[in-house]
């Protein structure tokens, strides 16, 4: 039976934190699997993409694998074939398809139609392997994920809810603090706030993404930057979590805005660890659906 990466909800907090440790060990040594074997993987791009597809390239070759890149406008759905048909193409000459798209409901067709598993690289409501990425990256500074308290600031997107899915599965309280109109729908016992100040107390992460995302109307960006103001992660607000607490944006962040310069690139982030971190996850979950 094939196993799919759609939300993260598919996986156990055993296979998770397995999965954790096996990406540590494949930091340290990567090359160290070739789990893939020459096998192929395809990844459909029908977004922009900077780290989702370099991680995925570079981490699918290091597992000895061939990654497949096809963007939108090369693929004959740009003209009209469902995802249907594409799915039962891609499947008779790929050991996995990644796809990152919009609707959340296209990358669930490709799934049920595909017959080797199918991995989400962004939808509009949920961005799985970032999460992944983000829990490595906590295990490397605090040794343990149970207990950690984690304040997600700004919009309660995809990478928000991804955060509050997996984070549970991991024993991280997630807390969202976001403006009433641009709020987390309840979800996996995140906690939701609207007071970014209450949300970071004492927290040991404080992580931000951007304010106007890929599926946001490009016509409500002066607006959204007028609502998120208030929301903005700068030296101050990090300074009301723990003494120890770490920052933390998905990326690609638009400094002045949503993340101040001295947070992006000072000693309290992990960001570039955090984007680093994207390769390992994605190899672990790789050689997990590949059965490998
Ligand atoms: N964080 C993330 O998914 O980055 P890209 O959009 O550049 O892939």
């Amino acid at each position: 039976m094939k196993r799919d990466f759609l939300t993260g909800a598919e996986l156990s907090r055993d296979e998770l934190l397995a999965l954790l440790r096996r990406a540590g060990k494949l930091k340290s040594d990567p090359y160290a699997s070739s789990a893939l074997g020459k096998r192929t993987v395809a990844l459909i791009f029908r977004r922009p993409s900077t780290r989702t597809r370099l991680s995925f390239e570079a981490g699918i070759a290091e597992l000895g694998g061939h990654p497949m890149v096809l963007r939108a406008d090369e693929l004959q759905l740009s003209r009209g074939e469902s995802l249907r048909d594409t799915a039962y193409v891609l499947s008779r000459h790929v050991a996995a398809i990644g796809m990152r798209t919009g609707p959340h409901e296209q990358l669930e067709e490709l799934a049920e139609h595909a017959s080797v598993p199918v991995i989400n690289m962004l939808t509009a409501e949920h961005h799985p392997c970032q999460a992944l990425a983000d829990l490595l990256t906590l295990w490397e500074e605090f040794g343990s994920l149970e207990g950690l308290t984690l304040a997600y600031v700004g919009d309660g997107n995809n990478v928000a809810r991804s955060l509050a899915i997996v984070g549970r599965l991991a024993g991280v309280t997630v807390r969202v603090a976001s403006p009433p109109d641009y709020q987390l729908d309840p979800v996996a016992d995140a906690v939701l706030l609207s007071d970014p100040r209450e949300a970071v107390q004492d927290a040991d992460i404080v992580y931000t993404d951007v304010w106007v995302s890929m599926s946001d109307d490009a016509s409500t960006a002066q607006e959204r930057r007028r609502v998120f103001a208030p929301y903005w992660l700068d030296d101050a607000l990090l300074d009301l979590a723990a003494p120890h607490a770490i920052a933390l944006h998905c990326l690609p962040a638009h400094p002045g805005e949503e993340i101040t310069a001295e947070v992006l690139y000072g000693k309290r982030q992990r960001i570039w660890d955090q984007a680093e971190n994207r390769r390992h996850a994605q190899k672990a979950l790789l050689e997990l659906l590949t059965g490998a």
